[in-house]
C-alpha cells in the first residue's frame, strides 16, 4: 500500500506517520526529514536547502524531485510499499511523482490522508514540539510530553527544538501550503484518492480514524 499523508505544518503529519509505519511496515519518506538530515551531514544538498527551510519557504522543485527520484532509485528494500510525508506539496512535484510511477506502478499512490485541522490551533503544536536528536520521536511540552523533560523516553538522548519551529516562520510555512499545496489536495481529489481526518482531536482519536481510513480502502 502506497499512502500520502498531507496537512498543514504541525498537522500531525509526522505524528500519525511513526504509527502507520510500526503498523503497516512501510517505507516512510519524510522529504522534511531528508533535508534535515542532509544539513545535518553538511552536505552540499543540505547546504542549499537550509536557506529556504530557516525561513520557512518550500526547497525549489528542482532541488526537491532530483532528490527523491534519488532516495527512490537506491531504495533497495521497498517493504510493504511508502508512506510519503511531505511530498508531493507542490503541482509541479505531483506531475513529476505521476511520470515516476508512470514508469514504475508499484509506486502509485493508492490513498491521501488528509489532516484537517483549523490553522489558528497550530501556533501551539509547532512551539511546543521537542524532537529527540537520536531517534526522532515526537513529542509536545503538554499534549504529548517525555516523562523526564528533556530526555526522549525511547532512547534517553537530548530533545531539541526544529529551527523553522518559530511563529515568523511557521506564517511563511502556511502561506506556502495555502499557495503551493492546497491545489495538490485537489489534484489528488480529482482522483478519487482522498480521504479526510479530523486531525483537531487528541492524538489517539486522530490514530482511530487513520486506522479505519486504511483498513476501509
Ligand atoms: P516538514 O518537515 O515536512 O514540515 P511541515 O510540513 O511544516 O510539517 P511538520 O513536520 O512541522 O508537522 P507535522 O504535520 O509532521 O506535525 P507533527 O506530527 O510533528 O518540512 C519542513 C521544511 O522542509 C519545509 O518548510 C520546506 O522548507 C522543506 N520541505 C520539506 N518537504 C518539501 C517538499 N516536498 N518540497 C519543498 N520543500 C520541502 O506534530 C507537531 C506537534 O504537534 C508535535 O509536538 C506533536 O507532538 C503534536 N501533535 C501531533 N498530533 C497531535 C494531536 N492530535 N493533538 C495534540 N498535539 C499533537
Ligand atoms: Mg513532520
Amino acid at each position: 500500500m502506497n499512502i500520502l499523508i498531507m496537512g498543514g505544518p504541525g498537522a500531525g503529519k509526522g505524528t500519525m506517520s511513526a504509527r502507520i509505519v510500526a503498523q503497516f511496515h512501510v517505507n516512510h519518506i519524510s522529504t522534511g526529514d531528508i533535508f534535515r538530515a542532509e544539513i545535518g551531514s553538511g552536505s552540499e544538498l543540505g547546504q542549499k536547502a537550509k536557506s529556504y527551510m530557516d525561513q520557512g519557504l518550500l526547497v525549489p522543485d528542482e532541488i526537491t524531485n532530483a532528490m527523491v527520484a534519488e532516495y527512490l532509485a537506491h531504495l533497495s528494500d521497498r517493504k510493504c510499499g511508502f508512506l510519503l510525508d511531505g511530498y508531493p506539496r507542490t503541482l509541479d512535484q505531483a506531475q513529476a511523482f505521476d511520470t515516476i510511477s508512470a514508469q514504475q506502478p508499484d509506486l502509485a499512490i493508492d490513498v491521501v490522508l488528509a489532516m484537517e485541522i483549523p490553522f489558528a490551533t497550530l501556533a501551539e503544536r509547532i512551539t511546543g514540539r521537542r524532537l529527540c536528536k537520536q531517534c526522532g520521536e515526537i513529542y509536545h511540552i503538554k499534549a504529548n510530553p517525555s516523562k523526564q523533560e528533556g530526555i526522549c523516553d525511547v532512547c534517553g538522548s537530548e530533545l531539541y527544538q526544529r529551527q523553522d519551529d518559530t511563529l515568523e516562520s511557521l506564517e511563511v510555512r502556511l502561506a506556502e501550503y495555502h499557495r503551493q499545496t492546497e491545489p495538490v489536495m485537489a489534484f489528488y481529489e480529482a482522483k478519487g484518492l482522498v480521504r479526510h481526518i479530523n486531525a483537531n482531536q487528541p492524538i489517539e482519536a486522530v490514530w482511530d480514524d487513520v486506522k479505519k481510513a486504511l483498513t476501509n480502502l
